[in-house]
């Protein structure tokens, strides 16, 4: 399983440390943009995820917690990300501007708060490569994880095999050294993890995570 740390949970004063640790360890970057409306939170734009990608070659897991995500989505295609993801609560429009990503060669991913059914994108799981399922409800990082969040990934598990698609399922909130291996058996390919992996000892963290 694939491990993607949420830089908002970072020591933002010691930054370019932080980046050489997670370099050669962890798969992707994670980055949380939240708008203050589609969230209550406000958090980062493309300005600081390009200063970021500046300084690192770890490929770059854009989660977009924002409102008409038509509109935010062109200013990350400059940043080549692994993946552009976006909320199914945000829009009307989620074929067309799945399709947008995808042109740009990039993964175009949705992603569901925890109120979201998973049976809501069934129609048109074949027009995304991944799905973000929210462990927790967007804004924070440090909530505790949602168990009937592991429920929802095995049901979108078992339509991606039944449909014999090649989407990928990624976790996010709440994840640590507890509950990653329920999150492994349920079906997910990539784990988002904030706070257990930026309190403490970063390397520690993440070796704990990648065991299971
Ligand atoms: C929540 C964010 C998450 C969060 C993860 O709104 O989308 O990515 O930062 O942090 P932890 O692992 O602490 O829940
Ligand atoms: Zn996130």
């Amino acid at each position: 399983m694939k491990i993607s740390p949420s830089i908002l949970a970072a020591d933002l004063t010691d930054l370019k440390n932080t980046l050489q640790t997670l370099e050669s360890r962890v798969d992707f970057l994670h980055m949380d943009i939240m708008d203050g409306h589609f969230v209550p939170t406000l958090s980062f734009g493309e300005v600081y995820v390009k200063l970021l990608k500046d300084h690192t070659n770890i490929p770059l897991d854009v989660h977009l917690m924002v409102d008409q995500p038509e509109k935010e989505v062109p200013k990350y295609y400059d940043f080549s990300p692994f993946n552009i993801t976006f909320h199914y609560e945000a829009t009307n429009f989620p074929v067309r501007l799945a399709r947008e990503i995808r042109k740009k060669n990039i993964k175009a991913g949705i992603s569901l708060n925890p109120k979201t059914p998973v049976e809501f994108i069934e129609p048109f799981l074949e027009e995304l490569d991944l799905v973000l399922i929210m462990s927790v409800e967007p804004g924070f990082y440090g909530q505790a994880f949602i168990p009937f969040s592991i429920e929802k990934i095995k049901k979108l598990k078992d339509m991606i095999l039944q449909k014999d698609l090649d989407v990928l399922i990624e976790v996010d909130g709440g994840i640590n050294q507890e509950n990653i291996s329920l999150v492994k058996e349920a079906g997910a390919d990539i784990v988002v993890a904030g706070s257990f992996i930026f309190k403490g000892n970063i390397e520690e963290n993440i070796q704990k995570l990648k065991q299971f």
